[in-house]
């Protein structure tokens, strides 16, 4: 384990890799390192659903429900979702209820129960701080989601996505289990129209639990603007920055100014994406290099440059225990040694409207006839974006939706165009597709940095997996701060 203890910070983040590949188990072998694991708190909802639908190999959801403060909502979840010896193959997981700003009090429960079971879990066998990563343009679920993994004890709440300048407000506020608020973000929305979403812990947990201690929040940005804003400007104290570059695997910044593709189709970005790391040192915050950071020599010069660490994602997606699913990380692992690895930076995939980095990957849906051959289907909705409509009330949309439906909410065609159903692919890339018509298995979506291609290089002599403990090995090798 790395002697850290006189460092107040980690060294090494394992980035949040959402949905599910940061999972539990990852976070957990990361943390156990003195390193800090993170768990991808996206759609920890519907994963944990499709996981008791599966039947909860190896026991460890109904351990994390046994320890829910709340026995009886646990055992509601586990009586509504759990199927002894897994469903069928052919047969489809439960669709759950969108989340709204009605979102039924069962789905906010299970986002309760969902984000306290991966923390719990991510937490156990070992005494080092776990985070839980939240992208701030996924808002429904936003609150009951933070409220869950400090029930759990979260150390770190990291996000970005967005502008997340009112979550610090909201840690403090659940800290004291005390209502706490979020602004929807509404596509039309005029100023006085009422979008506040409102989530009062005690009309959930009903009883008098002690006051939980407050996560360290990190804020995930892309430009200096964004880092002033975030630390000068955030409802109640930034206590770090993770600076992304555009290498990074998942979503990425939309360059600065007017969009321009090169010859391949991918966004270019310039120099006004470059961030100037003597305004971020000014900003007194602790902060972490990501993007193309997961290299000994890279360390080194993050922290030449005076940041605390780095945060890595793309070589622990493909580490042993990322819950990627096993077929995928094998042919991409035989891609990478073979020099064939690609990976696209596609401006539109992603119906955030954000670049999306995509591993080029046979049988998945970066090739163009599986794309194609999919209907639309929106059935689980994380990234549908909130509209008012005409009638003053507010919907909700996804441009991966059907596109008539889509048009019928006033979205436009040329928004459309290319859009991929992420959140099927990424339940899919886990090992939870879902099942259409008792046949068509969703396909899945890879998402990594343009580090893919050097990952050959944590694998130990003559194996053809690791461990994340060989990512962080590697990393450390000829630091101070050895493993
Ligand atoms: C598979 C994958 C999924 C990711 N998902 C998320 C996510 O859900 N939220 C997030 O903030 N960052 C996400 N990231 C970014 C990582 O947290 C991390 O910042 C990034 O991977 C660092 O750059 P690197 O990939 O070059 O190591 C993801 C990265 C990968 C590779």
């Amino acid at each position: 384990m790395c002697n850290l203890s006189k460092h107040r910070f980690p060294i090494v983040i394992q980035g949040g890799m959402g949905a599910g590949l940061s999972s539990w188990r990852l976070a957990q072998a990361v943390s156990r390192l003195g390193h800090l694991g993170v768990v991808s708190g996206t759609a920890l909802d519907l994963i944990l659903a499709r996981r008791l639908q599966d039947g909860d190999p190896g026991g460890h959801m109904r351990r994390g429900l046994d320890h829910f403060p709340i026995p009886k909502i646990a055992d509601r979840i586990w009586q509504e979702y759990y199927v002894p010896g897994g469903k069928a193959a052919r047969a489809p997981y439960k669709t759950l209820p969108t989340h709204s700003m009605e979102s039924p009090r069962e789905l906010r429960e299970l986002c309760i129960v969902a984000n306290f079971v991966e923390v719990f879990l991510a937490r156990e066998g070992h005494k080092h701080p776990v985070g839980i990563n939240y992208l701030e343009k996924i808002q429904l679920p936003l609150l009951p989601s933070i409220y869950g993994a400090m029930l759990a004890g979260v150390g770190y709440v990291l996000m970005g996505a967005g502008i997340p300048i009112k979550v610090p407000r909201v840690l403090d506020r659940l800290a004291n289990h005390e209502p706490a608020t979020y602004l929807l973000q509404v596509t039309g929305a005029q100023e006085n129209y009422d979008r506040t979403m409102v989530f009062a812990p005690k009309e959930f947990v009903g009883c008098d639990l002690s006051p939980l201690t407050r996560p360290k929040f990190i804020a995930i940005v892309a430009s200096n603007t964004l880092a002033a804003t975030m630390v000068k400007k955030a409802d109640g104290k930034v206590d770090g920055l993770v600076i992304e570059g555009h290498t990074a695997g998942g979503h990425n910044a939309p360059p600065r100014g007017k969009l321009q593709l090169d010859e391949r189709g991918e966004a270019i970005y310039g120099e006004r994406d470059h961030v100037d790391l003597a305004k971020i040192r000014d900003l007194g915050v602790p902060f972490w290099l990501a993007g193309g950071y997961g290299r000994p020599e890279k360390l080194a010069e993050a922290l030449a440059s005076g940041a605390a660490g780095v945060q890595v994602g793309t070589a622990f997606a493909f580490c042993k225990e990322s819950g990627l699913r096993d077929d995928y990380k094998q042919a991409l692992m035989a891609k990478v040694l073979a020099g064939e690895a690609q990976v696209f930076t596609d401006p539109v995939a992603s119906p955030t409207n954000f670049p999306f980095k995509v591993a080029q990957l046979e049988g998945t849906l970066s090739e163009q006839d599986i794309y194609a051959a999919r209907p639309r289907i929106c059935d689980l909705g994380y990234l549908r974006e909130a509209y008012r409509t005409a009638a003053g009330t507010i919907d909700y949309r996804c441009s991966a939706e059907p596109v008539t439906t889509y048009l019928s909410k006033g979205g436009i065609v040329e928004n459309t165009v290319a859009r991929k159903c992420l959140c099927n692919a990424l339940m899919a890339n886990i090992g939870h597709p879902q099942v259409r018509n008792s046949k068509h298995l969703e396909q899945g979506m890879v998402t990594s940095g343009n580090d893919l291609t050097g990952i050959g290089r944590f694998l130990p002599q003559g194996a053809d997996t690791y461990t994340a403990a060989d990512v962080v090995r590697t990393l450390m090798h000829g630091t101070l701060f050895r493993s």
